[in-house]
């Protein structure tokens, strides 16, 4: 494992453009906000969305008094922003490896198509707990290496690795395909506990896709989603902290900065016009209404 694990870096990608306008994908848009609109509870104070992209499915956490938008790529973030606007989001430019927040922030998390671009899933499911509190939730979606079409294709011999080891499989570069039992050893290692699994995206065959309709598909999804059969290609999570965890409470705070703390030092930030400083002189910018905490004004 290299020092820093290597990061997927989205950048201006045309991600938005090339993976989900027009590209036939309604489907698994639709499942997975169903999926979301029932795990999610009904109200909550602050939820933290990692690696939230060009803000998706962000417009479904309106139960959140305030939800922080965290992704690598400021591009990203500021289409999010654009669509959104400010009100109860705030967006953050950073490191999932290294999230700029003091601990117990979030009585909520989500990790949507994301942790199959991370090498080291014990570093980065470790530093979001942190940043979790007592009793609180964690959606986590991971892709399934031990779905029923890998598996067809193991039984002819069209592929290579093998579904069932507990391994992950990096079928692309950073792009990486998970065992469910790895993920549940996991996020049990980290003390969630694990409410509920739910497999989705059953139905991901262009054919069906182009001859059924949308609301059909999804509708069939939703009652496969019950069975808890682990072999769909996408799975999600949903995590909870024991009562036995030590976490502390919810960090109740009025301005937004003091959620932050330096993802170097650790130390507590004040702001200065446009940056934000640490207690040891780390400064940090605010770019467009974005705080960005990927490399500090002063890294020389
Ligand atoms: C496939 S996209 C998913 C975006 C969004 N969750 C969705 O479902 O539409 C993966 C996102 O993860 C972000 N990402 C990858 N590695 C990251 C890291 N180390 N820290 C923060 N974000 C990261 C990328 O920038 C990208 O926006």
């Amino acid at each position: 494992m290299p020092e820093h694990p290597r990061i997927c870096d989205y950048g201006d990608s045309s991600y938005r453009q090339d993976f989900w306008e027009g590209r036939g994908r309604d489907y698994e848009d639709a499942v997975e906000r169903q999926v979301l609109a029932r795990l999610l509870p009904k109200s909550g104070r602050r939820l933290l969305e990692v690696g939230a992209g060009f803000g998706r499915i962000s417009a479904e956490y309106s139960m959140y008094e305030q939800v922080v938008l965290l992704d690598y790529s400021l591009e990203q973030l500021q289409y999010a922003r654009g669509q959104l606007g400010d009100g109860r989001y705030i967006y953050v430019a950073a490191d999932a490896y290294r999230p700029p927040f003091q601990p117990a922030t979030f009585d909520g998390a989500t990790m949507i198509r994301v942790i199959h671009h991370f090498e080291d899933v014990p570093a980065v499911l470790g530093q979001i707990a942190e940043t979790i509190c007592a009793g609180g939730r964690f959606i986590l979606e991971f892709a399934n290496k031990r779905n029923l079409k890998s598996m067809l294709r193991r039984l002819v011999g069209r592929n290579s690795w093998s579904p069932y080891t507990l391994d992950a499989v990096e079928f692309v570069e950073l792009n990486f395909n998970f065992h469910p039992d790895q993920m549940v050893a996991e996020v049990s290692a980290l003390g969630f506990e694990i409410a509920r699994v739910v497999p989705v995206s059953w139905f991901r065959l262009g054919l069906l896709k182009r001859h059924l309709p949308t609301s059909l598909l999804a509708g069939a999804d939703g009652i496969l989603q019950r069975t808890g059969w682990r072999i769909s290609p996408s799975i999600f999570f949903d995590l909870r902290y024991g009562e036995s965890r030590e976490r502390g409470d919810f960090l109740d705070v009025n301005d937004p900065v003091e959620i932050f703390r330096c993802p170097w030092s650790y130390a507590g930030l004040v702001r200065e016009g446009d940056s934000l400083i640490s207690e040891t002189g780390i400064r940090w910018s605010i770019r467009d209404g974005i705080y960005d905490f990927r490399k500090p004004l002063n890294d020389d």
